[in-house]
């Protein structure tokens, strides 16, 4: 059957059976495959992506069940100024490390500030607890999403290396 979904502002045809979970939709039909694949049951949250700005798990979202919702993913969210705000906040706190699971933590972490701007320890907590990080990344995810909601300080950047080298050889003194 066919449906028409709008994916990050653009409207897609796709044929495909009714009960096919959202994410198969986007990454084998349409070939969005910044969402992941995680456990496939509603358990990890590797496949976040949000509809109508809300976070759910498209693995367990049917085609059927999307209707006329703006469908959001990962390669859309940095339009957004708070998906902006939040990847700008992981970039500088270097959360990631194998990568896989941090499109759905972005995901998750963008929906909480878009209804709730200042959130606190609990309510971070509560939004991301079903966003499973096999590398163990939460604290720097929950440093990350306090620097996003302007809670915590923006990291200043490390001198690159360039200008350290400049720095050392302009303090070392020339024969005279
Ligand atoms: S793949 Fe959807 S929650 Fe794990
Ligand atoms: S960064 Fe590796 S699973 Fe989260």
């Amino acid at each position: 059957m066919a449906y028409t979904i709008k994916v990050n502002g653009k409207a897609q045809t796709v044929d495909v059976e009714s009960d096919t979970p959202l994410l198969w939709v986007l990454r084998d039909t349409i070939g969005m495959v910044g969402t992941k694949f995680g456990c496939g049951a509603g358990l990890c949250g590797a496949c976040t992506v949000h509809l109508d700005g809300v976070a759910v798990r498209s693995c367990q979202t049917p085609i059927s069940r999307v209707g006329v919702k703006a469908v959001t993913t990962i390669e859309g969210i940095g339009e957004t100024p708070i998906g902006a705000s939040v990847q700008k906040a992981w970039i500088d706190h270097d959360v990631m490390q194998c990568g896989y699971c941090q499109a759905g933590q972005i995901m998750s972490a963008t929906s909480l500030l878009k209804k709730t701007p200042r959130p606190t320890d609990d309510q971070i907590e509560s939004a991301m607890t079903g966003n499973i990080c096999r590398c163990a990344c939460y604290t720097r995810i929950r440093t990350a999403i306090r620097q996003a909601a302007g809670m915590a300080p923006a990291l200043v950047a490390a001198p690159s290396p360039q200008i350290l080298v400049a720095s050392a050889a302009a303090s070392v003194p020339t024969k005279g």
